[in-house]
C-alpha cells in the first residue's frame, strides 16, 4: 500500500493567525485536502440559529445536535460541510451573528461530540479520493481531533495584529472575544498542544509562515 505516504498536519491557533491562508497554500502544493473545522462550527452555528435554537438553550441544542444529517461535499481541494444535503454557503456562515454566536456553541460538549467522528472521517474523505493526506485547521485539532498527526503546529501573532489583519478582510468581527471564549472553556480550549511546534507569524509575511510548515512535510514526502 502507499498508504505510509499518506500524511496528516494539524494547523490550530487564534482568530486570524494566519489558518486558512497558510492550509490552503499547502493544500495546492502537497495535494491534501483542507479541512476548516471552523466552517464546521461556523455551519452548525448558522444552522441551530435558523431553526431557532440559541446556544443558551442547552436541552434544546444537544437535541437538535443528535438529529443534523451531517455529510461532506469535496470542491476543488476543500471539505464542505452539508447539513440535510445542503452546503450551508459561505456568506451564511461569515455573518456577524455567526462571529457572535459559534464561540459560545463550540463550547458546548455535546456540539464537540458532534463533531469529533465526524472531523476524524475527513481522513477516509481524503483517502478514497486519492490525496496525499489531510491539511486540518482548527483550535484542538493537535489536541484532540489528531493528537498523533504527522505534523502539529500552533500559529500565534498578536492581538492588535491580528485584529489588522480581519478588520483589512472587511466585515465584523469580535476576535478578541472569540479567542477569550475559545481559550477558556472546559472542553478543547484553544492552546499549543504539548510536543506542536510554535510559530509567532506577528512579523512574518504569509509565504514566510507557509515555509516553515512546508519544510518538514516536503522533507518526509519528497519532491512532487
Ligand atoms: O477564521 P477564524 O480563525 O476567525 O475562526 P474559525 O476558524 O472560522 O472558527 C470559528 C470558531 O469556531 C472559533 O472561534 C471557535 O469557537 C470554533 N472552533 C472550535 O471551537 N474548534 C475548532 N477546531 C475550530 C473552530
Ligand atoms: O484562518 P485564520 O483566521 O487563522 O487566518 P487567515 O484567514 O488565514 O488570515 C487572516 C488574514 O491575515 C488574511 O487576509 C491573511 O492573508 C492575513 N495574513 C497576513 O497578513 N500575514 C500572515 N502571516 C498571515 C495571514
Amino acid at each position: 500500500m502507499t498508504d505510509a505516504a499518506f500524511i496528516i498536519v494539524a494547523i490550530d491557533g487564534g482568530a486570524a493567525s494566519g489558518k486558512s491562508s497558510s492550509s490552503r497554500t499547502l493544500s495546492d502544493r502537497f495535494h491534501l485536502l483542507h479541512v476548516d473545522t471552523g466552517s464546521f462550527y461556523r455551519a452548525i452555528t448558522a444552522e441551530l440559529l435558523r431553526i431557532g435554537v440559541p446556544a443558551a438553550d442547552l436541552a434544546g441544542v444537544q437535541t437538535a445536535v443528535k438529529h443534523l444529517a451531517l455529510g461532506t461535499r469535496v470542491a476543488g481541494r476543500s471539505a464542505q460541510m452539508e447539513i440535510g444535503g445542503r452546503v450551508v454557503p459561505d456568506a451564511e456562515i461569515r455573518t456577524k451573528q455567526v462571529n457572535d454566536n459559534v464561540s459560545h456553541f463550540a463550547a458546548i460538549p455535546e456540539v464537540r461530540n458532534a463533531l469529533l467522528a465526524y472531523q476524524r472521517g475527513q481522513a477516509d474523505v481524503a483517502r478514497t479520493r486519492g490525496f496525499r493526506g489531510v491539511v486540518m485547521e482548527g483550535r484542538d485539532i493537535g489536541s484532540v481531533i489528531f493528537p498523533n498527526a504527522d505534523f502539529r503546529f500552533f500559529l500565534h501573532a498578536d492581538p492588535e495584529e491580528r485584529a489588522r489583519r480581519r478588520a483589512s478582510e472587511g466585515g465584523q468581527d469580535s476576535i478578541r472575544e472569540r479567542d477569550r471564549l475559545d481559550s477558556s472553556r472546559k472542553t478543547a480550549p484553544l492552546a499549543c498542544p504539548d510536543g506542536a511546534v510554535s510559530i509567532d507569524s506577528t512579523h512574518l509575511t504569509l509565504a514566510e509562515v507557509v515555509e516553515l510548515i512546508a519544510a518538514p512535510i516536503a522533507a518526509r514526502l519528497g519532491p512532487l
